[in-house]
Parts: C-alpha cells; sequence; structure tokens
C-alpha cells in the first residue's frame, strides 16, 4: 500500500486556509444559479473571484495521465452528469437542472476541494431526494473519521445507506488525500467493507466525494475526453469535502459561512 502522507502543523493551516477559500467560492456563486444562466457563465464568475482572491483554480489545464488538460477552471455537472462537466456558454441552466459545482483551488501553494449541489428554479422530488441521500452519505462517511478507523468504514457506511436508499455508487471515481498535490494517497473509496484498507492517523488529510446514481453505477465517457454521464441516462449528484483527521475524530476544512448545515444525526456538540 502506498505511504498516505501526514501533514504537519503548518501544512494543515495552509491546506485549512485554501480549503475554505475553495467553500467561499461555493457560497458566491450560490444566488446566480439560476434558469437562464449557463455553466459557462458560472465558471466564469468562479474563476474572477478565485483569482481575485490570490489564488489559482486547481482543474485549469490540470493533465493526468491519459487525459487531455482540463480547459476550464471549475467542473459543472448537470442532472445525468456524474462528474467532471465541462462549462459551456452554450449550455444554459433550465427549470428544474440540478448541477453540481466543483471547486478546487490553489491558495499559498496549498490545495483545498469541494463541491455541492444546486437546483435552477424548483426541482422534482426525485432530483431533491437524491441530492438530499447524497449529502446524507457524505456527513456518514465523515462521521466514521478518526484514528484507529479504516477507510472501509467510510466505504460501507455510504454503500450501506447509498443502496438501502434504491440508488447505486459510481465505482471508478473515489476521496483522495489532497493537499500538498490535488490528488495524492490515499483512494477513499465510497463502497467496500468496515475494517478493510487502510488505517487513519491524526494528519491525514482526504475528501470524501460520494457520487451517487439513482439509477444503475454504470457510467460511460463522453468523447470531449471528460464528461462522465450516467450509462442509463438516470439522475446523479454528488458532495465533497476535505476532512482533516485529528487527534479525536474530524474536522471539516472546506467550511464557509453560507454553506449547508450537517444533517440533524451529525450535528456536532
Ligand atoms: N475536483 C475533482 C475532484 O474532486 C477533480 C476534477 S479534475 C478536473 O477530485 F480536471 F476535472 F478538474
Ligand atoms: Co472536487
Ligand atoms: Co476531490
Amino acid at each position: 500500500m502506498a505511504i498516505i502522507p501526514i501533514k504537519n502543523a503548518e501544512q494543515i493551516e495552509g491546506i485549512r486556509k485554501a480549503s475554505q477559500l475553495a467553500a467561499e467560492v461555493l457560497d458566491y456563486v450560490a444566488p446566480f444559479v439560476k434558469p437562464g444562466i449557463s455553466t459557462g457563465e458560472l465558471d466564469k464568475l468562479c474563476h474572477e473571484f478565485i483569482v481575485e482572491h490570490n489564488a489559482i483554480p486547481a482543474p485549469l489545464n490540470y493533465c493526468p495521465p491519459g487525459y487531455t488538460p482540463y480547459p476550464n477552471a471549475t467542473c459543472i455537472s448537470l442532472n445525468d452528469v456524474v462528474c467532471h462537466g465541462i462549462p459551456n456558454f452554450n449550455k444554459l441552466l433550465k427549470k428544474g437542472d440540478a448541477i453540481n459545482i466543483d471547486i478546487t483551488v490553489i491558495k499559498d501553494g496549498y490545495y483545498g476541494d469541494t463541491s455541492r449541489m444546486y437546483f435552477a428554479g424548483e426541482p422534482s422530488i426525485m432530483a431533491k431526494r437524491l441530492a438530499k441521500i447524497t449529502y446524507e452519505c457524505m456527513w456518514l462517511g465523515i462521521m466514521e473519521v478518526k484514528p484507529g478507523a479504516h477507510l472501509g468504514d467510510i466505504g460501507q457506511v455510504i454503500q450501506d445507506y447509498a443502496e438501502n436508499s434504491g440508488y447505486s455508487v459510481v465505482r471508478e471515481f473515489c476521496g483522495h488525500g489532497v493537499g500538498l498535490e490535488f490528488h495524492e494517497e490515499p483512494q477513499v473509496l465510497h463502497y467496500g467493507r468496515r475494517g478493510t484498507l487502510a488505517e487513519l492517523k491524526p494528519g491525514m488529510i482526504f475528501t470524501i466525494e460520494p457520487m451517487i446514481n439513482a439509477g444503475g453505477k454504470s457510467i460511460r465517457a463522453m468523447p470531449d475526453g471528460w464528461t462522465i454521464r450516467t450509462k442509463d441516462r438516470s439522475l446523479s449528484a454528488q458532495w465533497e469535502h476535505t476532512i482533516l483527521v485529528t487527534d479525536t475524530g474530524y474536522e471539516v476544512l472546506t467550511v464557509s459561512p453560507n454553506m449547508p448545515p450537517p444533517p440533524n444525526f451529525a450535528k456536532q456538540k
């Protein structure tokens, strides 16, 4: 198993700052998500906000092995798009559209990564329920985080809750270590078995970002080389936080003034 980096106090403070800025971008863009705006325009607003805050949008020109450079500052994934939707000035939001906006910033050399779901106007009951269950999946995973827990604990609670709700978990993409690089060890699977995989230790930082489909778990890649859709065209939802393993549990690093509150079952003392 590859080595999972443990961050020191100075690195944690830098990653905390980057994570907060990423979350503040999501606060900033929220009121613009309305029928009639294009995903290209939403990307441009986020890009400008990031640059004005002396940071760099990490996706822009990001080019993992086997990929072409990513063309934009953000990923904006609409309805049946699972992830990595490429913003487009010709793609106008319609009433009831569900979108995920995924922001990763580099601030003073440190990375923070977070995404949220938004609706353009009033969503269908189905889209609303999928986004809510997916949000609860993320939080159930977060609540497993403490020293001595295993990555498989996170995977199992997410998989159990998603599948018991009649949904499926995307397998091909996972959470990841983050902070000094965009994608580091470990991989954080959103399915699995309790007690398996790496043991968590204080100072580890990783994302939890379940992609949950209303239909089957299968996906297909679009010819643009990035956009991922559900194979059966069913709706997909995703939420993402960057999480620090503390001495006693977890700290959500991607916090901001207007972030959605945790579900009632996750309210901390
Ligand atoms: N932010 C995404 C994640 O959560 C990664 C996007 S890669 C990009 O890991 F190049 F598409 F931006
Ligand atoms: Co992300
Ligand atoms: Co991520």
